[in-house]
């Protein structure tokens, strides 16, 4: 009877403030981008593994949410071979793969960046348990970092826990385009306790996929001031997250998002993907902030959610802001209380 055991682990998805969009080479970034990763809304996968030596493997089966889901196995295939290439002793082992979701399919919310980490981590636990290689924690993270990207870029955020770095970074020791580091160290106080309400305007597929917007990138005139923007905009903002200054952060947290959206509207073929509600909510948060001062702001995925950030101690005001004023733009009154997270977790 050959090698054979369970492991699991439990990722987050993350909300990234600058955002990746544009890659080079072999899944690299063309800038850095940063994300917090969250609490509530993560994916749990279990994967069993046996022995089985006439294969040039692995092979595998994957089950989501308990069925088969056809669009995601051809990803994991490739992600598989690549994965095999970098840890041999994946070669021969054949995989049961189970992944579940604390967050609907349908809520609109990206899992490939919790789904990816939460297999990479697991990947990482096999092959040191079958080469008998046991490396030290940060090194294994930062393997497991490295492996995710290869699945989904945004999925090597999703290692660590709290403020996340992807991307080579001036003044940033460690920073590397090929994984992600921890920020947490020198992030201020008034962002280690900050939340995420994520606000559902519509949870319908996504027109497009984010690896065929990245493609797109790569012909757009744009591409290089988007370059230039996002490595800027990740040199202030990790200077507003150190300071503690939520003002600075809001504006470029803002104008990120709004930048990422521009992209789309401006690729050819371009792309549109708010919904009404999404501007109608936008401008409610921005009236709400002129009549009350607090230092809340939103940003957006590529998709009409709304992520509304703030810190803790604006709680109590942003709740009765939100069931007063926004859910009524929410898909069946639906949105997710989230918050920061502390990253990966054994299961
Ligand atoms: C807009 O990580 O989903 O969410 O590497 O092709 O899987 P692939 O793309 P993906 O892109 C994420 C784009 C984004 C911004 C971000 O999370 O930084």
């Amino acid at each position: 009877m050959g090698k054979s055991g369970v492991t699991a682990w439990s990722c987050p998805a993350n909300i990234a403030v600058v955002k990746y969009w544009g890659k080079k080479g072999v899944q690299l970034p063309v800038n850095p981008s940063i994300s917090m990763s969250l609490s509530k809304c993560y994916t749990e996968t279990t994967i069993e593994y046996r022995e089985n030596k006439n294969t040039d493997g692995p092979t595998f089966i994957f089950q989501f949410d308990g069925m088969k889901y056809a669009p995601f196995e051809s990803r994991i295939n490739e992600f598989l071979k690549v994965a095999a290439r970098e840890m041999n002793a994946l070669k021969n082992l054949h995989l049961d793969i189970t992944s579940v979701n604390s967050f609907p399919h349908s809520s609109g919310i990206a899992s490939s960046a919790s789904s990816f980490s939460s297999i990479a981590m697991c990947l990482c636990i096999i092959n040191s348990e079958i080469s008998g290689n046991v490396e030290d924690a940060k090194y294994s993270l930062q393997r497991a970092s490295s492996l995710a990207r290869l699945g989904s870029g945004s999925a090597c955020r999703s290692v660590y826990g709290g403020w996340v770095l992807w991307g080579k970074t001036s003044g940033i020791t460690g920073s590397s385009d090929t994984r992600a580091i921890p920020v947490n160290e020198f992030v201020h106080n008034n962002f280690l306790d900050y939340y995420d309400a994520i606000l559902i305007i519509s949870s319908g597929e996504k027109k497009i996929s984010s690896s065929r917007g990245h493609m797109l990138m790569e012909t757009s005139p744009w591409k290089r001031i988007r370059e230039t923007t996002g490595r800027s905009n990740a040199i202030k903002i990790l200077d507003a997250l150190k300071r503690g200054n939520m003002t600075d952060f809001r504006v470029i947290t803002e104008h990120e998002a709004f930048n990422l959206h521009a992209m789309f509207m401006v690729s050819d073929p371009h792309f549109i993907l708010m919904d009404p509600g999404t501007l109608q909510v936008l401008k409610k948060i921005e009236e709400f902030r002129d009549e009350t001062g607090i230092e809340c702001c939103f940003t957006l995925d590529a998709g009409p959610n709304v992520h509304l950030l703030y810190p803790s101690s604006e709680r109590t005001r942003i709740l009765s802001f939100i069931n007063t004023e926004l859910i009524h733009y929410c898909e069946n009154k639906r949105w997710i209380d989230d918050k920061i997270g502390n990253g990966p977790e054994p299961i």
